[in-house]
């Protein structure tokens, strides 16, 4: 099974320390101790009201980033000025969310298949630009055609109703990932996942075979609240690789591995 990789995004740093409008807590630090905590890359979104991460901090993360040879996931709006900005940047990653300002958070999946005609050329700029694009989806399948249709290599697949539902709601949620992950291989888009993941439900995403990568955030920054950035994203790590080894060990897992 191939590998799933942990990319940690810091925004809720940001959060906290505009609560003061001081440099403290900075995410460049949370973001160093993420990657000494086992993180493979660092996801921040710069919103259009700068609500947490600002241009400052995108800057200076993109350089300590690209010293140390790790990936900045940068997520962003489709305007043309964090085009602009992604240009001047050139993070590894661009992950394009929708967004809205009365919103908490990044509440739904873009909806690439109702916009292909304004995404397609924002997703051929950034690529021509060598930025590895993803589109942040529903697990959806007339999502994931039109992801590739506007010619992303990346899918994001939201997770959120799936974190918030419960019981068989939960099941079905889950259901949905499993396929959207495996329809997303087939169709040759990598798939991601992400959004309100904790402890206690990464686990079945984790071991989705088709999922290999990871963004989560404000779970990890709420709960190093009480134990620390690195112990927070040290157990994160581990619970996922915990999931990904016992799928592997089911006979399902060998769907294309050689019998012996
Ligand atoms: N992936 C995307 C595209 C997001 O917009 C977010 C939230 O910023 C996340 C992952 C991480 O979600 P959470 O902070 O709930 O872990």
């Amino acid at each position: 099974m191939r590998p799933l990789r942990l990319g940690v995004n810091i925004d809720h740093v940001a959060t906290l320390r505009n609560a003061r409008g001081h440099a403290h807590p900075d995410p460049l630090r949370a973001a160093q101790l993420a990657l000494a905590a086992g993180a493979d890359g660092i996801t921040a979104h710069l919103r259009e009201d700068r609500r947490h991460i600002v241009d400052d901090d995108i800057f200076r993360l993109a350089e300590m980033l690209a010293a140390r040879r790790k990936p900045l996931n940068l997520e962003m709006a489709a305007t043309e000025e964090m085009h602009a900005i992604a240009l001047r940047i050139r993070p590894h990653a661009a992950c394009i969310v929708p967004e809205r300002r009365e919103e908490r958070t990044t509440e739904g999946g873009l909806d690439v298949a109702g916009q292909r005609g304004h995404l397609a050329p924002f997703v051929r700029a950034l690529t021509k630009a060598g930025i590895r694009v993803s589109l942040f989806i529903e697990p959806e399948s007339r999502q994931l055609d039109a992801a590739k249709a506007v010619g992303a290599p990346v899918v994001e697949l939201h997770t959120g109703a799936y974190c918030e539902a419960k019981g068989r709601a939960r099941a079905r949620a889950l259901n949905r990932l499993v396929r959207a992950a495996r329809y997303a291989e087939k169709i040759g888009l990598e798939c991601h996942a992400g959004h309100g993941l904790d402890f206690a439900n990464v686990g079945a995403v984790a071991a989705i075979p088709a999922i290999v990568e990871l963004n989560i955030g404000h779970f990890l920054v709420g709960e190093a609240v009480f134990t620390g950035i690195e112990s927070s994203i040290r157990r994160m790590r581990a619970l996922m690789d915990e999931a990904r080894a016992g799928a592997a060990a089911k006979p399902s897992a060998g769907r294309k591995r050689k019998s012996r």
